[in-house]
């Protein structure tokens, strides 16, 4: 049984609405899961939602539903919307199923059973809107707390514990020892400077079900759900135990009820916005490490987005429809711009004008016009038939192979297609300085035109593969368009010279529709 590569995307809470926040960190997870595959790995890609706690217990008692009704609602809207992305994701979790459930409380009795928690009296405050204990230290100077965490009540309950400073010194060694364990950089040097700068405090994994009765019960002790993050975490691992991965069902000690066994544990990359990396690189890996658990390979920490040099909010009306750029611009334009736009790291900043200058410039101009005038071309002075090899640009589609090749290996999606753009660039160049219009009227430049129809047609097939991780729907069109019937999601097929002599193309139609705007 392989190994596939397993790769992830934070859940979402599903009292949101879908944004360009989410979109962003799907697609790129996509892209990477599609790459994979295309390099001949096999893959499992997982996305879903985060259904429980306080915020969603509010919400469907405001809406006068039960929570589950209210969560099953809006997670058939969640999944139209993983469905209008393009999403190829293997399967989607959701935090309120059974197979889910049970795997939380699994794990919740193997570390209690491991002596990881303990029960204590916790008085002090607690911020209900992020559903947390504050501390001395997140008060301002004048002694209020910051609005951001809305209501701050002061409270005095018993919960459990989870002995979080055991495992310091040894994260921080292990982060150490593993420079690729968080990325970019210096968002491992975040990490490694606030665990070098202060003690962990242990961390509180429940709450009294009179409080919030929207949760996993802890199974040793009816009285309490778990916390939302002990929850939502254990996504991650809760599939692969549902998909029978023999790694995960050892250690929480469990039987396969899968008839497939599939190997998926330890995650390969954990996508994930740079709000929640404390949750991803420092109680993860010791939630993991006190199941006996390998910790994942990387933990993959993108930016955020604005829209407008300002936060997407809600409440002022600043935000970004995917959906609605979606409808008219056609999702691979969508995926194109955020992915070309922004790389993976640092905050972006969305305009409707950028999205524009971008679709038009490179697009519409740069890999539409090329592929469409190529192939009208070869349809009209060959009758659509592809004349002898020439091999004049394959010099430079081997670059932009083994560029884009290596930029997807190391998950560096920008440069990949910065890398496939220098090739249409290079392309749209060539038509301009060979001029094959002009080629066509004299009969004894046939052979030239052979050569020059033959170097555009192959540079579009070898696109069409480059791009199909970002560009599925417009890969596909470009393979349909040059009469080829198999998917163009084979990296290997990106070679050089396999469009055959003979073949005839089929139609040739706009990828990339002009706008007037
Ligand atoms: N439910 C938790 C995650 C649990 S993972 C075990 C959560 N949900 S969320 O809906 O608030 O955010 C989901 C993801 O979207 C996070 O990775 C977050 O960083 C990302 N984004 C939310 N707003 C964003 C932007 N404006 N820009 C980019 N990504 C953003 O946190």
């Amino acid at each position: 049984m392989n190994k596939r590569f397993y790769i992830t995307t934070a859940i979402d809470y599903v009292n949101g609405r879908p944004h360009l926040g989410h979109a962003y960190e799907k697609i790129i997870a996509d892209v990477i899961a599609r790459a994979r595959r295309s390099l001949g790995q096999e893959v499992f890609f997982l996305t879903g939602l985060d259904e429980h706690g306080q915020k969603v217990q509010q919400a469907a008692v405001t809406e006068k539903k039960s929570p589950q009704v209210y969560c099953d609602e809006l997670a058939a809207e969640w999944k139209a919307f993983a469905q209008k992305l393009g999403l190829t994701n293997n399967d989607f979790v959701r935090t309120t199923e059974p197979r889910h459930k049970e795997t939380v409380q699994a794990c919740l009795t193997r570390a209690n059973d491991a002596g990881h928690f303990y029960r204590k009296t916790y008085s002090g405050f607690y911020s209900t809107r992020e559903e947390t204990f504050l501390t001395e230290k997140d008060r301002l100077p004048d002694g209020t707390f910051d609005p951001a965490w809305g209501e701050v009540v002061e409270l005095k309950e018993d919960n459990y514990f989870f002995k979080l400073g055991d495992h310091q010194q040894w994260l921080m060694d292990y982060i150490g020892q593993n420079p690729n364990f968080i990325a970019p950089d210096y968002r491992r040097n975040e990490v490694l400077g606030f665990l070098k700068s202060s003690t962990l405090e242990d961390l509180c994994i429940s709450r009294p079900v009179s409080r919030l009765g929207w949760g996993i019960p802890i199974p040793f002790d009816p009285g309490y759900v778990t916390y939302v993050w002990f929850d939502a975490l254990v996504n991650y691992i809760s599939i692969p135990a549902a998909q029978g991965d023999p790694t995960v069902l050892a250690a929480i000690g469990k039987n396969s009820q899968s008839t497939e066994q599939t190997s998926l544990w330890p995650a390969d990359v954990h996508v994930i916005g740079k709000d929640i990396l404390k949750f991803h690189a420092v109680y993860w890996p010791i939630m993991l490490k006190a199941l006996g658990l390998p910790l994942p390979k990387q933990i993959l920490v993108h930016g955020w987005w604005q829209k407008d040099g300002q936060r997407i909010s809600k409440s002022t009306g600043n935000v970004v429809d995917p959906i609605a750029v979606i409808d008219e611009w056609g999702v691979d334009a969508f995926r194109f711009y955020v992915l070309r736009e922004l790389d993976i790291g640092p905050d972006g900043n969305w305009t409707d004008g950028g999205f524009r200058a971008r679709y038009s410039a490179e697009l519409a101009n740069g890999l539409g016009n090329l592929v469409n005038r190529s192939l009208s071309m070869l349809k009209r002075y060959r009758d659509g038939i592809v004349p002898a090899k020439s091999d004049e640009l394959a010099g430079e589609a081997a670059k932009a192979l083994n560029e884009t090749r290596s930029n997807l290996e190391q998950n560096q999606l920008q440069a990949a297609l910065q890398s496939i753009q220098a090739l249409v660039t290079r392309a749209n160049q060539y038509v301009d300085q060979t001029a094959p219009f002009k080629l066509a009227k004299d009969p004894a430049q046939a052979k030239r035109l052979d050569e020059v129809l033959y170097n555009l047609a192959e540079t579009c097939r070898v696109l069409a593969v480059l791009y199909q991780p970002f560009l599925p729907g417009t890969a596909a069109k470009i393979y349909d368009q040059l009469g080829l019937g198999a998917a163009p999601d084979k990296f290997s097929e990106a070679a050089w010279g396999k469009l055959q002599p003979g073949h005839k193309i089929g139609e040739p139609a706009p990828l990339f529709p002009r706008k007037d705007v």
